[in-house]
């Protein structure tokens, strides 16, 4: 069987006209920061690296040392290929510019260095999320301002999922592609072409100790999911939570399913538990890629005007038909 890597597919898109050589770079600077934090994830406390890191990052939220870790690797990996203007990490709080040193290219790359803190210590899968869009002009260093831009711009957006296997799930506005990292040969292998969500499923995701905390449309979806057979659906539904944003997406892009973190009484004072720029709108582009659809209840995810760099979002995404209807549980309450 003939082998396709990551840099091979990568040519053929740009031979295409889908992505141009500074994309292309872009991309395989990314996975190649995805092999060395996927490196150190699965050294687990051989390397050192579980525990906390001692610090809080700009949310208040207490770092792992592997988000610290998984942040530098992709800073540093990213800042001398010329092909960025820009970065915007989870774990730092102000735009991270390209140090004078190098030269500067036309996109700016978001990420969430490290999915799932909260599974890191306990051996469960974690991620890595990005997200890539265009530099505006402004002809001088980009600041927060360049950032906030809908995630319908975006150019490309994928994942690492570092579980059994190390994934790395990609899209460039041209369907959804998924790899897998050999480890003996240190190459990504292309083998999930064209992913797509089915349009209806059984399975949901969301955390059921908030259902108190919920708005009362979230409420009524779940609750009828949890009636089951004998409730308005007429059928059994399933529910798995990772608590890894990234795993329970995968599931439901290789089998169906539907994602939510809605707004609730909690995080209402902060517009909700996912971040829009660096988890929210990537995955939204690789779920309406792959067939499915992302809102916030009330909105399409990818139409969301940010306001900062660091704004949260309610995200429920996943098989069409389900955030149709739990959608219009939304807007008609
Ligand atoms: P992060 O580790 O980057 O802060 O993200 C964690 C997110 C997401 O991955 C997951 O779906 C959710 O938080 C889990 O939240 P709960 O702990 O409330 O279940
Ligand atoms: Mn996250
Ligand atoms: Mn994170």
């Amino acid at each position: 069987m003939r082998r396709v890597t990551l840099t091979q597919f990568l040519i053929e898109q740009q031979r295409a006209g889908r992505i141009g050589p500074d994309l292309r770079l872009l991309i395989e600077v990314v996975a190649r920061a995805v092999k060395a934090i996927s490196v150190n994830v699965s050294k687990g406390a051989l390397a050192g690296v579980l525990g906390e890191a001692g610090t809080d990052n700009v949310q208040g939220e207490a770092q792992k040392k592997l988000d610290v870790i998984a942040n530098e690797i992709l800073l540093q990996a990213n800042e001398w290929g010329g092909h960025l203007a820009a970065m915007a990490s989870e774990e730092v709080e102000e735009v991270h510019h390209i140090p004078f040193d190098y030269p500067k290219g036309g996109f700016l790359l978001l990420f969430d260095p490290l999915d799932g803190s909260s599974n890191i210590d306990v051996n469960i899968s974690v991620g890595t999320i990005f997200s890539v869009l265009r530099c505006p002009d402004t002809g001088c260093e980009p600041d927060e301002k360049a950032f906030l831009q809908p995630g319908r711009e975006q150019v490309a957006a994928g994942y690492a999922l570092y579980g059994p296997s190390t994934l790395l799930i990609l899209t460039v506005g041209n369907g959804v592609h998924g790899f897998t990292l050999d480890r003996e040969m240190g190459s990504f292998v292309y083998t999930h072409p064209f992913m797509t969500v089915p349009v209806d499923t059984q399975e949901y995701a969301v955390n059921a100790s908030n259902a108190r905390y919920w708005e009362p449309p979230v409420q009524r979806y779940v609750g009828e999911l949890q009636e089951g057979k004998r409730g308005p659906r007429g059928k059994d539904f399933n529910m798995r939570w990772v608590a890894s944003m990234v795993a329970d997406v995968h599931r439901i892009l290789t089998r169906g399913g539907i994602f939510m973190y809605p707004m609730d009484e909690k995080c209402r004072n902060k517009g909700g538990k996912l971040r829009l720029m660096y988890e929210a709108n990537p995955m939204a582009m690789i779920v309406e890629q792959a067939g499915g659809k992302a809102t916030t209840g009330r909105e399409r995810i990818l139409d969301v005007q940010p306001e900062k760099l660091h704004q949260r979002v309610p995200v429920i995404l996943g098989s069409a038909n389900e955030v149709d209807l739990v959608t219009r549980y939304h807007l008609e309450s």
